[in-house]
This record gives structure tokens, C-alpha cells and sequence, in this order.
């Protein structure tokens, strides 16, 4: 007998997967900006590229367009991380001992040494999570910064023109925005790997709780979040 338990709320479940959208479009436009490939590889002339809309003008209203969309679910993230039941946003429990007891069960599993014991969210997971929200945090912050640095004056540099100059400038500011995007895109393929493996090993219907918002367990699961 399976227990059903009901973990993402459909305010989560939504924000999911706007941001796996969002972010999916800023890196490819983003690579686009930091490389315009367009019209080397693939080989049109700048008169044809624009009739095809691959204009950097284009690309870029695209990035920024999805910069607000991230931007507008990072606040709706947060909002939820107070207001929604079961949504907050994890900060790991680095000094408590079942932290590192669940941290060491979930490596062993992961290295196919034991199975660890049936857990609602794992340790190893939610502190990958959270790195994920600051990553998030990073890019929205020296993004709008670099998008601020057009009017000097204007909100958007009032906000996050102190992303830009405390990192040394707008080289800088370009460089960790750039390789923060290959980190988050690094995730994205850890995080595919192991919610899938849990889902295989498991049979928690893991992947499809981000769809309907429920896992499968055949005991009492550990709650992480509960841990003291
Ligand atoms: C996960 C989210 C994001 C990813 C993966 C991403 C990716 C990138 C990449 C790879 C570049 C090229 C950097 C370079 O090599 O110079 C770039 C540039 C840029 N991004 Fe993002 N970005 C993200 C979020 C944002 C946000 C939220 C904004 C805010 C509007 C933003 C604004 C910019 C700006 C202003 C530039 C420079 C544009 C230019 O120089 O023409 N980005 N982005
Ligand atoms: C850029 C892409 C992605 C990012 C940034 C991302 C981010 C996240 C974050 C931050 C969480 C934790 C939410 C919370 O409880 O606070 C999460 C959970 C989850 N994501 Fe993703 N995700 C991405 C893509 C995907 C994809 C493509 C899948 C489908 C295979 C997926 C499946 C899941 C599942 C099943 C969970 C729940 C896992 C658990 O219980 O620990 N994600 N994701």
C-alpha cells in the first residue's frame, strides 16, 4: 500500500515551471549576446538575418522580456515562500546533526552504497535548491544592473547598479553573469538526472509531483523541513 502526500502547491508548481521556461529562453538568447552566431555559422547576411528577425535588437527584447517575466516570479517565489503553507525557501540546517545524518544517507544512496530512509524533500537536494535561489537572485541582479547601465540615472540602475560596480564593472558584471549561466544550466542537468533516478529507484512518481503536486511512500516519510 502506497500513502499518498500531498508536497507543491500549485503556486509552486506554476512558478516551476515558468521559471524552467524563462530561464531556458535567457540562456539562449543570452548566449546569443555574448556570441552573435547567427550570422557566422549559420550563415546569413546581416540584410537577410533581419528579415529574419535574428537581429540582436530582437534577441535582446527577448532576453529582457524573459528577465521580467524571471524577475516578476522570483518576487511571486518569495511572496509564496511566506504566505503559501508549505512553500517557503529552504536555508540549509548546516548545524544540526540530522542535516548531516541525511546529507550522508543521501550520498550513499547516490553512490549505490544503501538506500536511505523514505524522505519527503532530501537534504542534499534542498541545499542544491537553495544555492539555485541565489544563483537566480545573482542573475536578476547583475542582469538588471547591466540593463541599468544604459540610463545611469534611471530605476533600474538606482536598484541594481550596485551588482555592476561591486563586482569591479560592466566587464566583470558580463563575466559572472555568463559563467553563473552555465552553472544554473549545470543544475538543470544534475537535477534532471536525480529527480528521475528517484523516480526509477523509488517509484515515488517524484518527476509527476511536480506536475500534480503528490509523492507515493511506503511508510512515514522523514520531513526535512520539520528537522529542528
Ligand atoms: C537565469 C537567467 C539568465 C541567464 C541564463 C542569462 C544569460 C545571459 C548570458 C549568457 C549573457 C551574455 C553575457 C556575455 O557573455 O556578455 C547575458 C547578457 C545579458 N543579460 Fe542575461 N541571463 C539571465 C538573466 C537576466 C536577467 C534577469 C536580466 C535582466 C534584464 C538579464 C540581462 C542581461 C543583459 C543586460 C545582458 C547584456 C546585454 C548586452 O550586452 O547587450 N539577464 N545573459
Ligand atoms: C532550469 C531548469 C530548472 C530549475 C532552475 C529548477 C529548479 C527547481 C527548484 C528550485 C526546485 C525546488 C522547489 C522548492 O521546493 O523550493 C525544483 C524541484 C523540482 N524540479 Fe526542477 N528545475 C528545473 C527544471 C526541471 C525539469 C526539466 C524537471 C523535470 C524533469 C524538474 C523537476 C523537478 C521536480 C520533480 C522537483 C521536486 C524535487 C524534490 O522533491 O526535491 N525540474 N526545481
Amino acid at each position: 500500500m502506497f500513502k499518498r502526500i500531498y508536497v507543491f502547491s500549485a503556486s509552486l508548481r506554476i512558478w516551476h515551471w515558468i521559471n524552467f521556461i524563462t530561464i531556458i529562453v535567457l540562456f539562449f538568447t543570452g548566449l546569443y549576446i555574448g556570441t552573435p552566431y547567427f550570422t557566422t555559422s549559420v550563415g546569413y547576411e546581416a540584410t537577410y538575418a533581419y528579415d529574419k528577425n535574428l537581429t540582436m535588437g530582437f534577441i535582446r527584447f527577448l532576453h529582457f522580456s524573459a528577465g521580467y517575466v524571471l524577475l516578476f516570479s522570483f518576487l511571486f517565489r518569495i511572496y509564496i515562500a511566506f504566505f503559501g503553507k508549505r512553500d517557503r525557501m529552504f536555508i540549509p540546517k548546516f548545524w544540526t546533526i540530522e542535516y548531516w545524518q541525511g546529507v550522508k544517507e543521501t550520498s550513499q544512496e547516490y553512490l549505490l552504497i544503501k538506500e536511505h530512509r523514505p524522505m519527503l524533500r532530501n537534504p542534499l537536494a534542498r541545499t542544491s535548491y537553495f544555492l539555485v535561489y541565489l544563483m537566480i537572485f545573482f542573475m536578476i541582479a547583475t542582469g538588471f544592473g547591466m540593463y541599468g547601465l544604459s540610463d545611469p540615472d534611471g530605476f533600474w540602475a538606482s536598484v541594481f547598479g550596485w551588482a555592476v560596480w561591486s563586482l569591479g564593472g560592466e566587464f566583470e558584471a558580463h563575466y559572472w553573469h555568463h559563467i553563473v549561466a552555465w552553472l544554473i544550466i549545470l543544475f538543470f542537468v544534475f537535477h534532471v538526472y536525480f529527480v528521475s533516478r528517484e523516480d526509477f529507484t523509488h517509484k515515488n512518481g517524484e518527476v509527476s509531483s511536480m506536475f500534480n503536486g503528490v509523492k507515493f511512500f511506503r511508510k512515514e516519510p522523514i520531513d526535512i523541513n520539520d528537522v529542528k
